[in-house]
């Protein structure tokens, strides 16, 4: 057996290091500058979760105090000392000890018990399975790989950016959400927001949270999901009650119609285009694919794969796995010019 020198282990583990660096640095992911840690809370419930996380820390903390200081006084105290011959007898040996052992069964016990009824009381009330009050209700869809945010009370259906209301009232309920997916196990987890929860095939699951500051937060599928898994982003936008009223009443419009781009409406109709996504107001009503109906209202393309600008657009039509390798919109082999007539009408799309 040769064993590996370890000048090179150490020489290969800086360039892992490095070019892992590189990867995180180099790519223009939206994420990296913001902040998604549990604890920079801004919502009822990712503020719950915080309080729950620090009860846990607080009392192993305390635990792992305790036991470390028992090792340091045991090695101390009970060292070999140079006194002590070979030939000395052993120490008296002692097995067992009825009220010792029933105090380290008890006490874990009670622990764990206290944790339990701490986290179970905070997922009873996290997840209800009716909507509270005036909630606005979303029915979140995962998709490989891509977000559909449906809302039924308000007949439109948008993909991958949610806007919600801010919720100042005393009682928290603003958003809830029902998810389901369309094929494979997700995970909806927007930590700034509220706590993880499975999306699972043939099965609904809810949850609430309500926002407590304007922002855009973000999150990205928690559930390994296939080759794009990692290009599964999540931004919510928490907007003013006004500012998410105003957004709401341009959701709710048929897609704009403009005479000026109505030769790539006809090629985005003529094409498979109209199979896989729906614009609401045309004959395009897939569902296989994201809503187009107001896609200029959203930042980012291919679930945050991309900015959504007018050169990205024309990449991603050209061929999508240039920004997202093996995702399910196929390369649709058209002409540069027809490419350039389609991204005129999807911009249009406001
Ligand atoms: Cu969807 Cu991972």
């Amino acid at each position: 057996m040769t064993a590996k020198r370890p000048s090179r282990i150490v020489a290969r583990s800086i360039r892992c290091v490095l070019l892992t660096a590189l990867v995180l640095l180099g790519t223009d992911n939206i994420v990296l500058a913001e902040s998604t840690s549990i604890f920079d809370t801004a919502s009822y419930n990712s503020e719950k979760i915080s309080e729950i996380f620090m009860l846990v820390l607080a009392i192993t903390g305390l635990i792992f105090v305790l036991v470390i200081a028992a090792i340091a006084v045991f090695v101390v105290r009970f060292r070999a000392r140079r006194s002590e011959t070979e030939d000395e007898p052993e120490p008296p040996q002692i097995y067992g000890s009825w009220p010792i052992e029933i105090a380290w069964t008890i006490a874990p016990l009670l622990i764990i018990f206290v944790l339990f009824l701490v986290v179970v009381r905070s997922v009873n009330e996290q997840r209800p399975t009716q909507a509270p009050g005036d909630a606005v209700q979303v029915r979140v869809i995962g998709n490989q790989w891509w977000w559909s945010f449906e809302y039924p009370e308000l007949g439109f259906t948008t993909a991958n950016e949610l806007h919600v209301p801010l919720d100042e009232s005393a009682d928290p309920s603003s958003v809830f959400m029902q998810l389901e997916s369309a094929d494979v196990a997700h995970s909806f987890w927007v930590p700034r927001l509220a706590g993880k929860t499975d999306l699972i095939p043939n099965r609904i699951n809810t949850m609430w949270f309500t926002p407590n500051a304007t922002g855009v937060y973000y999150g990205q599928c928690a559930e390994y999901c296939g080759t794009q898994h990692s290009k599964m982003l999540l931004r919510v936008i928490v907007e003013t009650p006004s500012e998410f009223a105003a957004w709401v009443e341009n959701e709710k419009k048929p897609a704009v119609n403009d005479p000026a781009v109505a030769d790539g409406r006809a090629l985005f109709l003529e094409h498979s285009c109209a199979s896989c996504h729906t614009i609401r107001g045309t004959n395009a009503r897939g569902t296989f694919g994201p809503d187009l109906t107001h896609l200029m209202s959203r930042q980012t393309i291919g679930a945050g794969a991309a900015e959504n600008n007018h050169d990205n657009l024309i990449t991603w039509i050209t061929n999508p796995h240039v920004f997202k390798t093996g995702c399910y919109m196929p390369e649709m082999k058209l002409t540069a010019e027809n490419v350039k007539t389609i991204v005129s009408y999807l911009e249009s799309l406001r």
